[in-house]
C-alpha cells in the first residue's frame, strides 16, 4: 500500500506545530499502525531527518501508553481498540491520513505525537488508591462479594489510562477515567472506608489540572479501547454528592 499521511510535528511544547506531508510506500496491510510509523522514521532517520515522536510500550493494547488522533479520532476508527492494535488493512491504498496528538490543555505537547499525561498520575495519587490496612492476602472467597459487583468492578479495572476520553471530550473532560477508578475501588469492601474522600479528593485534583467538567456528550465511551461506560460517571456524580451533603451536616 501507498499512503499519504498528514502528521503533526512540533519541536517542542513552546513552539508552534504544523502538520507535515508525508508518503509511506510499501506498506503492508498486516502492519499495526505504529509499525507503519516505524517505517517512515526508518526511512527520516536513513535521510538524515528527525524521526517523528510518538509514545508506544506494550503494543499489544494493555499499557495505555499509545495515544494518537487518527482522522480526528482518538486511537482511531476500530471501535474498542488502541491504535497500537489498529491494523493498516483498515485504510485502502492511497489513503490520506492525519495523525495528530491527543489535544487537551492538562496534556501539554512535549513533542510532535507525545503529550505529558503526568497529569493523570496526580489524579491518581489525590485518591485513587486504598491505603488502609488489609492486613495479609486473604483466601479466595473469605470475604463475599456479590457477583454482579466483582464483574462491575473489574470491567472498571479494565481502563488503562491511555486518555482518549479526554482527547475525545470537547470539555477535555477526565470524568471517564476517574469514573472508571472510582468504580473499580468503591464497588469492593477494601474499598469502602476511604470511598467520599476519594471521590472529591479525585474530583478536586482534577479541577487543579485543567480538566474540563462533563455535560453527557458520550464521546468517551465511543473512542475508550476498553469500552468502559459513561453509567460509571454517574455513579461518580452520585458518590460525590452524597459526599459534599455529608461534609454539610
Ligand atoms: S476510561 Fe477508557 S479512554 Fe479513558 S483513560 Fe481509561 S481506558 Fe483510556
Ligand atoms: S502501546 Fe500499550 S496500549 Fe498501545
Amino acid at each position: 500500500m501507498k499512503l499519504n499521511l498528514k502528521i503533526w510535528r512540533q519541536a517542542g511544547p513552546e513552539v508552534a506545530g504544523r502538520l507535515v506531508e508525508y508518503v509511506a510506500d510499501d506498506v503492508s496491510p498486516d502492519m499495526s499502525f505504529l509499525e507503519m510509523l516505524d517505517l517512515v522514521n526508518e526511512a527520516l532517520i536513513r535521510s538524515g531527518q528527525d524521526a517523528i515522536a510518538f509514545d508506544s510500550d506494550c503494543r499489544e493494547g494493555i499499557c495505555g501508553m499509545c495515544s494518537l488522533v487518527v482522522n480526528g479520532v482518538p486511537h482511531g476508527p476500530d471501535r474498542g481498540t488502541t491504535v497500537c492494535q489498529l491494523h493498516m488493512r483498515r485504510f485502502k491504498d492511497r489513503d490520506t491520513i492525519v495523525v495528530e496528538p491527543w489535544r487537551a490543555k492538562a496534556f501539554p505537547v512535549v513533542k510532535d505525537l507525545v503529550v505529558d499525561r503526568s497529569a493523570f498520575d496526580r489524579v491518581i495519587a489525590a485518591g485513587g488508591y486504598v491505603s488502609i490496612n488489609v492486613g495479609g492476602a486473604p483466601d479466595g472467597n473469605t470475604i463475599p462479594i456479590p457477583k454482579d459487583l466483582v464483574e462491575t468492578a473489574m470491567d472498571s479495572a479494565a481502563c488503562i489510562g491511555c486518555g482518549a476520553c479526554v482527547a475525545a471530550c470537547k470539555n477535555a473532560s477526565a470524568h471517564l477515567f476517574m469514573s472508571a477508578k472510582i468504580s473499580h475501588l468503591g464497588l469492593l469492601p477494601q474499598g469502602q472506608p476511604e470511598r467520599y474522600g476519594r471521590v472529591v479528593a479525585m474530583i478536586n485534583q482534577a479541577d487543579a489540572e485543567g480538566f474540563g467538567s462533563c455535560s453527557n456528550e458520550g464521546e468517551c465511551e465511543a473512542v475508550c479501547p476498553k469500552e468502559i461506560p459513561i453509567s460509571n460517571i454517574a455513579r461518580m456524580t452520585r458518590d460525590y454528592f452524597r459526599a459534599i451533603w455529608t461534609a454539610g451536616t
